[in-house]
């Protein structure tokens, strides 16, 4: 087995990415197994730049191989926002129901179609020797008109897949990691840059 170190702290996402990663020759570890803590300044311009940077920093420290990702809430009516600012967004500390509400409000009245919004998710792979490799995917919806649901976190209470006529936090976790942009982001990885040529 060989190791993969991935940059989070986060264990809902640790146990998506094992569950992803089951039958591979990869381990993954979090950051606390490897036993590494870093503090990385996230300043790219972009999804991709900021997972790159987080993977680079732990592939260094670690000397294995590193994954990272990075993503957040694209809303079209607002120019991108909140977009790769989406954890800092009106503060870091600000719930989420006052970020979600604040959205609610700027799109007020605007009709569906205006409505078009993405969760957008960046997974990079940093190897040992330098060689990294990026895959981007997202998850379309529209910003709902009121909140709804109690599943998830984030942004899920006001996101609105029309495929399922719910928000992200009325999907179970188990539809949502189907459909969701990390999933798919790391799905990608997985057959693009780690296991290519294989079977898995
Ligand atoms: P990070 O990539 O873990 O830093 O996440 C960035 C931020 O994007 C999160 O704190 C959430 O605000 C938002 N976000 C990313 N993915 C999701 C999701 O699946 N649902 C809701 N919010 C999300």
């Amino acid at each position: 087995m060989r190791k993969i170190i991935f940059a989070t702290g986060n264990e809902g996402k640790m146990r998506e990415i094992r569950e992803i990663f089951k039958g591979t020759p990869y381990e993954v570890l979090s950051m606390k197994e490897a036993g590494i803590s870093a503090d990385i300044v996230e300043d790219g311009t972009s999804f991709e730049e900021n997972a790159l940077i987080k993977a680079r920093a732990v592939a260094k420290l670690s000397g294995e191989i590193a994954m990272a990702d990075d993503s957040g809430l694209v809303v079209d009516f607002l120019g991108g926002a909140p977009g790769i600012y989406s954890a800092r967004f009106l503060g870091e500390d600000t719930s989420y129901e006052i970020k979600n509400q604040y959205i609610l409000d700027q799109l007020k009245g605007v009709l569906p179609s205006g409505r078009t919004a993405r969760f957008v998710c960046a997974i990079a792979v940093v190897f040992p020797d330098g060689e990294s490799g990026v895959r981007v995917a997202t998850v379309e919806g529209r910003i709902a008109d009121a909140p709804a649901g109690d599943n998830g976190f984030g942004y899920d209470p006001i996101f609105y897949v029309p495929e399922f006529g719910l928000t992200t936090a009325q999907l179970s976790m188990e539809q949502k990691n189907k459909i969701s942009h990390r999933a798919k982001a790391l799905e990608a990885v997985k057959r693009e840059v780690l296991c290519a040529g294989t079977d898995v």
